[in-house]
């Protein structure tokens, strides 16, 4: 079996594909900030064509220097490079969402639609001198050609909103902008929305102003609108970028497409399913994109990108065969704490058969599943300590009294024990009818947990008392409780279904503590803990019996101490 870490120091290092993505990105980032302040630029039309004017000459004297333009163009060239190869390279369409074919879209929109404004203010003001002021570009827009106004604000909103998708799809695993995200949300809609109105604003204001022949000499006089051979010129150019750039991406999907047919047309590689399915694609497809090309639904979060996991799968037959795991991928794997025979089917391209189970049911799983959860959620055994405790006889005194009581009493009692035991460094695991159950060392080790699970059986023996004086009304007899304590190996894992998942632990260590909080009755004890827990805390528990008790399932009797009283435990 290959070991990852090795793996990993033995590959290059460099992911072609994921330099890329980041190359995507940075100028993403570069070229939003730009159209953000472009379109706060217009907003300032709300209040009056001096101000916005005013302000454009902060904005231009932001973005024009020299090496400030080299930054914007580069990105843009970048972006349209980066983005062109990712087409290229994304061998399905499958099993993207929604919101990553709009953003294609829009994205291949954009440069069609910009390169108008471009050569109509930049290139003429480098080329011709023009003053490519808001009163040029507005009386161009509003009054020269109106229909190129409403081309514009429909290049504006196509432009915001492929970038508001792109860094929603970065954002999303962050948890800081999922906590925030009303106002991202809100951002979004503001900026363009104040844009529009600011552009139209300034748009009638300029209308008005053009009927005044006074006013219009001046201002054309100002602008150094270029001779007719040259605005001739510059809409055959406009007219030439834009049929070249349709070429280019036709050009693009044609090449796409050629690449496919020549792949499959070399020697398949077979990647088998768990369920027996095999699915036979070109050397170099991704698990993923098997999974795509095959119809196999397949969890994704991320789209592919390497950053989410939820895509991972356990190899089995072909392991060794597979091209290592880059530092990127690594990166990933290690932080979920995949064992060595788990890969990322979006990053893993067999050269050669491979048998893959993939590990998130995609139906299943969300964005709070990408790569943030504990390393043992996907299952891993851990010596824990589990707790089990419930209310003695509390079947009689339900049976006495009215729901609502029986409710009110429940609540207050899980409450006082909920708090005993997260005080304490517990993990509630879940409530079963009036029994609790509640894990600890999930996240440290056996002694801490061994240790903390001493100290919640005390505090919660603390609590019911405080409980009892406060209920002393509503009850003919106080609250009594048996508790349960057992430590030892448990495979700890996010069990469940949609919403009701969440960590839990199953197995012979489990099964133990329940019947020893079950013997607490037997014994008319509170507390039946195993001596290995009092070992693992290292406490002294002498001064409280033995007893040697058999377990249903255990072939050996367990040694555990009875405990009458839990709140003089030590601690
Ligand atoms: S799909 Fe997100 S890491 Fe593979």
């Amino acid at each position: 079996m290959t070991d990852i870490g090795s793996a990993a120091r033995a590959s290059s290092g460099t992911d072609t594909a994921y330099i890329l993505r980041q190359v995507r990105l940075g100028s993403g980032l570069v070229l939003m900030f730009y159209v953000f302040t472009h379109l706060v630029n217009h907003a300032f039309g709300l209040w009056s064509l001096e101000v916005l004017e005013q302000v454009r000459e902060v904005f231009v004297g932001f973005w024009r220097p020299l090496p400030a333009t080299i930054v914007l163009y580069g990105a843009l060239v970048l972006h349209v490079l980066a983005a062109m190869h990712a087409i290229i390279s994304r061998e399905s369409m499958m099993g993207t969402t929604w919101q990553e074919r709009l953003q294609l879209a829009l994205g291949l929109l954009t440069p069609y639609l910009i390169s108008d404004h471009i050569l109509g203010t930049r290139m003429v003001h480098e080329l011709f001198g023009v003053n490519d002021s808001y009163y040029s570009v507005l009386l161009t827009l509003w009054v020269f050609k109106p229909s190129a106004a409403l081309t514009q604000v429909a290049a504006l909103l196509v432009i915001w909103a492929h970038g508001c998708i792109g860094l929603h799809l970065w954002l999303r695993f962050k948890e800081s902008y999922r906590r925030h995200i009303a106002y991202w949300y809100g951002l979004a809609l503001l900026v363009p929305v104040l844009s529009i109105a600011g552009f139209v604003a300034a748009g009638v204001d300029i209308v008005r102003l053009s009927t005044d022949p006074g006013w219009m000499r001046q201002t054309i006089g100002a602008i150094n609108f270029p001779l007719q051979a040259d605005i001739d010129w510059v809409l055959a150019t406009m007219r030439d970028v834009g049929y070249g750039y349709i070429c280019f991406v036709v050009f693009i999907f044609v090449a796409r497409q050629a690449r496919i047919s020549v792949r499959k047309a070399r020697r398949g590689v077979t990647v088998q399913y768990h369920d027996g399915r095999e699915v036979m694609v070109a050397p170099g497809t991704s698990i993923l994109d098997a999974s795509r090309q095959s119809g196999i639904p397949h969890a994704s979060v991320c789209g592919g990108r390497g950053r989410c996991s939820t895509c991972r799968v356990r190899i089995g037959d072909g392991l060794d065969a597979l091209p290592p795991p880059s530092e990127a991928e690594l990166k990933v794997l290690e932080r979920v704490g995949a064992a060595p025979n788990v890969r990322l089917a979006c990053q893993t391209r067999p050269t050669e058969k491979v048998e893959v189970t993939p590990l998130l049911a995609p139906r299943q799983v969300s964005v709070q599943d990408a790569g943030a959860r504990a390393a043992y959620a996907q299952g891993q055994e851990r010596d824990i300590v589990v707790l089990f405790a419930d209310i003695r006889g509390f079947t009689q005194i339900s049976e006495q009294r009215l729901p609502y009581d029986v409710v009110f009493i429940l609540n207050r009692y899980f409450a006082e024990m909920g708090a005993a035991i997260e005080a304490s460094g517990g993990r509630i695991d879940k409530f079963i009818g009036d029994g609790i159950m509640a894990l600890f060392g999930v996240d440290d080790n056996l002694s801490d947990g061994a240790r903390h699970a001493i100290a919640a059986a005390k505090a919660m023996a603390d609590n019911l008392e405080k409980l009892n004086d406060s209920l002393e009304n509503d009850l003919d007899e106080p609250l009594r409780i048996g508790i349960g304590l057992h430590g030892g190996p448990a495979i700890v894992g996010e069990l469940g279904y949609r919403k009701t998942r969440g960590v839990t632990a199953v197995g012979d260590t489990v099964n133990t503590a329940s019947r020893l909080e079950a013997l607490t009755k037997d014994f008319a004890v509170q507390l039946v803990l195993s001596t290995e827990v009092a070992t693992a805390a290292g406490l002294d528990l002498s001064s409280y019996p033995i007893e040697e008790v058999s377990i249903r399932g255990r072939e050996e009797s367990l040694p555990v101490h009875l405990v009458k009283d839990a709140s003089g435990l030590p601690g």
